[in-house]
């Protein structure tokens, strides 16, 4: 007969939390690891686990003359992205979810969870680490507990969250926090021998229960679906909570414009992934826009609350960047690449002969000779791949030499203006800024973007991504754009809107735009709007720069007719695209703000469309 798992859960004196203790020991009872390790985020606990799992093979120390204190990881090939598919809200209601999730009945989902969470521990070492979401303390930040038996997980938290004991005083014995369970799903019996990157091939659930703020990972070691407060707690969990409480979780970058007159603009912007994002928020401003300055806060998630002057405030909920790997190069994003220098964790990217890593457009050439993300010899003429396209670097913001000094004010930053993006090979121009509130609600929630083959095999294929949440928000989206149109009308001073597209492409499929710093021109255009100091002209869809508002120096051969290509607003392009628009509000019909209809009325008849 199977004795009754007795959890030894021995927590540290500084955990005073009942909750926590509670729900440590109910997770052991279920889980059933072999030991308990309380986490305190420790340069001593990163450098115990990166050894130990450089003795299990997990991972592999670069050349420290190379990449000082780096590690490369490869995951097992079919444990490499995100997993929409297998992502859940489990809301009480099934509306409330909303037709843009995969939704499933908590109860149904939590006996499912029972059984697959059952002794899936076993063997493994089960890790307890508490983190802040946002700086310590800041009223804007959220505490969550991640229970994970991936070591990986924990140094990867350790890098993107602020990991401290302080955060078991900050909760005291009362303070609410986010549980989030995480399992690579892989028990050992005993004397078995583990693998370097266990999951489970047959099984991943990735789920959330808003309305009890709870998070469930099972079956991957893998970025989003295991680093629990990424995309999990900060966007689907968090969007659920700021739509309760008042504030917006968004997925956006933050920068800081700083003129050569000393003044400071904050801009949060949304884009869809593979559209450039780490890249725009670490720009480098053009040689001949001397004195201009672009900071960094935050590349890719964004809280934001309204301030008592009427402002909106934003920060960035996350310390560490977990972006992709490929393309990323010292002309596309130098700051990123001196911010991998060393103290950084690879993932799914090549090796070199000589102890450090190398990704497809690192550098114009490419190494003669390469082991590939899988373990494989590679030439330049294997004809494959030398890393995952969706492999990354992992490392703290605090190394990016574009860090905002201010990137850690608990109150967080003014945000003067919202851009969002997608990447649009037509129709959409490089710069429009809404008229009103909500028409750039409008233009947030109709946002498309082209596919890539990274992301899904297919080319071109536009895809609606309403403020670059579709995989991300944690209810219904037609209530997330009402939340926005209701909070945005509530405060006094409401950041203005635009849209920017740099991907528009010519007859031979060539970008039109230089794209990169070059955006510089757009976001001067964009932070002297705010100030109102740059004229525009009036369309249908809103003001959009004439060649003359935007600054050319350094980049006098762009010519007019080229600017003409890139912002040109075309009948029949707009015919179909508010057809799609069409097919998205009807699939939101049920509980679609009306302003929302009113206005795709309105660009229809002002568009002639
Ligand atoms: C990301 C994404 O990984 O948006 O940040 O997919
Ligand atoms: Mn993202």
């Amino acid at each position: 007969m199977n004795q009754p798992y007795v959890p030894h859960i021995a927590a540290p004196d500084v955990v005073r939390n009942l909750r926590a203790l509670e729900w440590v020991a109910e997770i052991a009872e279920l889980t059933k690891p072999d030991r308990i390790v309380w986490c305190d985020g420790s340069q001593a606990e990163f450098d115990r686990l990166t050894e130990e799992m450089v003795q299990s093979g997990t991972l592999r120390r670069l050349n420290p003359e190379k990449r000082p204190n780096s590690f490369l990881a490869w995951s097992d090939p079919t444990d490499v992205a995100r997993m929409e598919d297998r992502t859940f809200i489990c809301t009480q209601n099934k509306e409330d979810a909303g037709p843009t999730n995969n939704w499933m009945d908590p109860a149904e989902m939590r006996s499912t969870l029972a059984q697959v969470f059952d002794g899936c521990m076993r063997g493994r070492t089960m890790y307890v680490v508490p983190f802040s979401m946002g700086p310590l303390g800041s009223h804007i930040a959220q505490i969550g507990i991640e229970i994970t038996d991936s070591p990986y997980v924990v140094v990867s938290m350790h890098m993107m969250t602020r990991v401290s004991p302080k955060v078991w005083d900050l909760l005291g014995t009362e303070g609410r926090f986010v549980p989030c369970i995480h399992t690579v799903g892989a028990p050992l019996a005993a004397g078995q021998k583990d693998v370097a990157w266990p999951c489970n091939k047959e099984h991943k659930y990735i789920v959330h229960f808003p309305e009890t703020r709870e998070i469930w990972s099972f079956g991957s070691g893998y970025g989003g679906n295991a680093l629990l407060g990424k995309k999990c707690l900060a966007l689907r969990i968090a969007s659920f909570m700021g739509k309760d409480e008042g504030w917006f979780a968004e997925h956006m970058l933050i920068l800081g414009v700083t003129s050569p007159e000393g003044e400071k603009t904050y801009v949060t912007a949304a884009f869809p992934s593979a559209c450039g994002k780490t890249n725009f928020a670490m720009l480098v401003p053009p040689p001949a826009f001397k004195g201009w300055k672009v900071t960094t806060i935050g590349e890719d998630i964004a809280w934001i609350k309204p301030g008592k002057d009427g402002r909106l405030y934003a920060i960035n909920p996350e310390a560490g960047l977990f972006g992709v790997a490929p393309g990323t190069s010292m002309k596309t994003n130098p700051n990123c690449m001196m911010a991998v220098r060393e103290n950084a964790i690879f993932t799914n990217v090549a090796l070199t002969d000589d102890g450090d890593v190398w990704w497809e457009g690192m550098t114009d050439e490419k190494p003669a000779h390469l082991t590939d993300w899988q373990g494989n010899s590679w030439t330049p003429d294997s004809g494959r791949l030398s890393s995952h396209p969706n492999s990354r670097f992992t490392c703290s913001a605090r190394q990016v030499p574009s860090i905002d000094p201010d990137w850690e004010n608990p109150q967080g930053v003014p945000i003067s203006a919202f851009v969002f993006g997608g990447r649009r090979s037509n129709t959409v121009p490089l710069a429009v800024q809404a008229f009103s509130w909500t028409d750039g609600v409008y233009m947030a929630a109709t946002m498309g973007s082209e596919t890539t083959a990274a992301a899904t095999g297919k080319v071109g294929v536009v895809r609606r991504d309403p403020f670059a949440m579709i995989p991300f928000c944690g209810y219904n989206m037609a209530d997330y754009f009402g939340h926005w149109l209701k909070l945005g009308w509530s405060v006094k001073h409401r950041p203005h809107v635009f849209q920017v597209n740099w991907f528009r492409t010519d007859a031979n499929g060539k970008f039109v735009w230089p794209g990169f710093g070059e955006n510089m021109r757009v976001l001067k255009w964009i932070v002297d709007r705010t100030r109102g100091q740059a004229s525009g002209i009036e369309t249908p869809l809103g003001w959009v720069p004439d060649y003359d508002d935007l600054d050319w120096t350094g980049l006098e051969k762009f010519s007019r007719d080229q600017f003409k290509a890139v912002t040109s607003i075309k009948h029949d392009e707009w015919e179909a695209e508010l057809q799609s628009h069409d097919e998205l509000f009807e699939r939101l019909r049920d509980r679609l703000p009306r302003q929302l209809q009113l206005r795709r009325e309105m660009l229809h008849l002002d568009l002639g469309a």
